[in-house]
Parts: structure tokens; sequence; C-alpha cells
């Protein structure tokens, strides 16, 4: 058998580190192998949201690569791979993807990621939506990408906001394929197993 083919993994500017952190760590107790790319954006946001230095989530990941290195080997469609999710995504990141430019070994992945065909799942935060932003969002969503947009999910009744980031790094492993238990569906306990 061969190697499972890594998650990939960006991380970007947006409001919303606690989610990517969710995330990574739900992927790493599922047993997957995460590649991890995290932007000059994303670094400053980690800072102020979590209190944590991009370096210390090499420990979440299997590989963690500069975004400035374009040699990495996710650059390129000839890598295998499981699938990306950019959690959260900033508007800055969306724009660039839904352009075409790669520029930044995040926004390079994520246009292999359309090319091959494979997942792509990106989170943005951000509140209200730009006209422009809805306008790269509906291109992101016409060539394949799922937008899954960082809003909670009142009707399950969340009492923390540990419980909101655990729903929404839920639905990026649904999306992902990946089995998780970080939440509950719509009257879930009241169906059958
Ligand atoms: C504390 C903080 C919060 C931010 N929140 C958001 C946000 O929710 N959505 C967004 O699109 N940009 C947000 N930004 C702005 C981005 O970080 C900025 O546009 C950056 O250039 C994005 O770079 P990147 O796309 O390379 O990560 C935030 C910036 C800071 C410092």
């Amino acid at each position: 058998m061969g190697k499972v083919p890594p998650v990939v993994v960006g991380v970007s500017g947006a409001s919303g580190a606690p989610i990517a952190l969710r995330v990574l760590r739900a992927l790493g107790e599922a047993g997957r192998p995460v590649t991890l790319v995290v932007s000059a954006g994303a670094k400053t946001v980690l800072r102020e949201e979590a209190g944590v230095e991009a370096s210390a989530l090499a420990g979440l990941a299997s590989e963690l690569y500069d975004d400035s290195d374009l040699t990495a080997p996710i650059a390129s469609g000839s890598t295998p791979t499981a699938g990306m999710a950019v959690v959260p995504c900033s508007s800055n990141t969306a724009a660039k993807i839904a352009l075409g430019l790669g520029d930044t070994l995040l926004t390079r992945a994520a246009h292999v990621h359309l090319k091959e065909h494979r997942p792509l799942i990106l989170v943005p935060r951000e509140t209200p939506l730009s006209t422009l932003l809805l306008r790269h969002l509906t291109t992101l969503s016409e060539v394949g990408a799922v937008v899954l947009v960082a809003s909670p999910a009142y009707y399950l009744r969340p009492t923390t906001i540990d419980d909101v980031t655990d729903y929404l790094a839920g639905k990026v492993l649904d999306h992902l394929g990946v089995p998780h238990q970080l939440y509950r569906g719509w009257k879930a306990s009241e169906r059958p197993r």
C-alpha cells in the first residue's frame, strides 16, 4: 500500500485562527498527514488571536513550509494530496486564488488543487461581504471550490465559542471526507445510529 497523501492546510490572515488550530488538531486525531503553510498575514493574526507563533504549529503538521517557498512539493500537481483547506481564508487570499495568482505557496497550492480538480475548501471570515469579495467567492464556487463561510449554526445551540469553533472545524473535515466527532448534526441524538 502506498503512502496516504496529506491534506494541505493553508492558514491565511482572516480572523479565525482558532478554527485553523482545531482543524489541525482534528486531522492529527484522525491520523491524517498534514502539509501546512501559513501566510504572512496569518502569522500576525495567530499572534493576536491565539497568542501563538506560526513555528509552534509545526507540531500539528507532518510538514510545514514557508509561504515564500515556491519549490515546495505542493506547488506542483505532480505531488498527490487528499485536498486542501484554506482556513481561515482572507479576502486578500480569496481574491488572489479567484484570479489565478500564485505568487505565494498558499495561493499556488490552491491553484494546483483547482487545476487538478481536487477538493479545495475555503473558509472566508468577513462581514459585511463586499461586492468584490462576493464576486471572487462566486468565481471560486463556479470553478469547484467549496465556500464554507465561518458562520455558526445557532440551531445546534452552541454555549461556548469552542462549540462554534468545533462546529466550523467539523464542517471543514466533512468536506475533506475525514470522519470526526466535532459536532453532532441537527437532531442527531433522535436519529438511529
Ligand atoms: C487581527 C486581524 C484580523 C483580521 N481579520 C480579517 C478578516 O476577518 N478577514 C479578512 O479578510 N482579513 C482580515 N485581516 C486582514 C488580513 O490579515 C490582511 O488583508 C492580510 O494582508 C491578508 O494576508 P494573506 O491573505 O496573505 O494572509 C485581519 C488582520 C488582522 C491583523
